[in-house]
């Protein structure tokens, strides 16, 4: 049963994931947004002060480098914010009674010879530094504030952005891409568990009383990126033609992201798989099917 009316801290709030959460929860929650202006948690300091003046009962920290690429530009940048700044979060909510809800990755997976769902207790050894800076800062967050869910997030989308400064996501790519008629290309051997964002704040609330610990958050899926791309096509019914398969990538040995769904089920929660999450995300927009 989801208590009503917490107090909620959410950091990057001008994000993708936390402007979400905070319109979706905020006639129902407490909720203090912070963007950079309020809080820059690479900073220390200014943690324990804003957090301890808002006092949260829960802190949920979506702020990040969430560029994959940014991340191998500027390591030590990212490092400062993805790894040192959660830290800082953790240690402040400890500090001042608060649990920790941290967006971990999916990334934290790509670089082992897993072929099948991954699961949380499996061995990592992430390839990309931006896996790596989330892989220690789950280890960094538990430890500081052991009050802590460690949600890995997979890739997610919605139909549309809520400003043209957000970033890009599957959907909104190929929408973009196929209203200027432009050519796309999309793996045939990539695999990854692709997800409504809506889905995913929906079992957020329930998350929020898990207990402490790493858990996968996001859809199951057992079709390539090509492969979900071209349903989408179908979906609304537009020229497929446009689509065209990427052979080459990851041809020598496919990326498996996929992630395990067990941990979350024993917990109450079940995110629809792949296809199903679009469907549900195009109904909300009344958009085809
Ligand atoms: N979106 C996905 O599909 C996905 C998949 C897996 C995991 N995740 C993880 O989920 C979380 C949310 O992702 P997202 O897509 O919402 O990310 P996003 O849109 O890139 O938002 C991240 C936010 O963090 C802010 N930020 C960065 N450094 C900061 C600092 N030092 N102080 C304060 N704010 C700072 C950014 O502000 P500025 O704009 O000012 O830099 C931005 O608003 C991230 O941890 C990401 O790694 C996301």
């Amino acid at each position: 049963m989801q208590e009503e009316n917490m107090k909620i801290l959410i950091t990057g709030a001008g994000g993708f994931a936390a402007a979400r959460i905070i319109a979706a929860w905020k006639d129902r929650h407490e909720i203090t947004g912070t963007g950079r202006a309020q809080l820059n948690f690479t900073n220390k300091e200014e943690c324990l002060r804003v957090i301890g003046q808002v006092r949260p009962q829960i802190v949920i920290h979506c702020g990040a480098v969430s560029d994959v690429g940014a991340c191998d530009k500027d390591p030590g940048h990212s490092y400062l914010v993805n790894v040192t700044g959660a830290e800082n979060i953790a240690l402040a909510s400890r500090e001042t009674g608060a649990r920790m809800i941290f967006f971990s990755s999916d990334q934290v997976y790509f670089g082992n010879d897993v072929q099948e769902p991954h699961r949380e207790d499996e061995l990592l050894t992430p390839c990309r530094i931006y896996g790596k800076q989330k892989q220690e800062a789950e280890q960094r967050c538990l430890t500081a504030q052991p009050d802590t869910v460690a949600l890995r997030m997979s890739w997610m989308f919605d139909n549309k952005k809520l400003s043209p400064r957000e970033h890009d996501t599957l959907i909104t790519s190929v929408r973009q891409a196929v209203s200027e008629k432009r050519r796309i290309t999309y793996p045939i051997h990539d695999y990854r568990s692709i997800t409504y964002v809506g889905e995913m704040i929906r079992h957020l609330e329930t998350a929020l009383t898990l207990p402490p610990g790493i858990y996968n958050f996001g859809s199951p899926n057992d079709l390539s990126t090509y492969h979900i791309v071209r349903e989408f096509l179908s979906f609304q019914g537009t020229d497929e033609t446009l689509l065209v398969p990427n052979k080459e990538a990851f041809a020598a040995s496919p990326r498996n992201l996929r992630m395990d769904q067990e941990k979350l089920l024993r917990h109450g929660i079940c995110f629809s798989d792949t296809l199903q999450t679009l469907k549900n995300c195009l109904q909300q927009d009344n958009m085809k099917p």
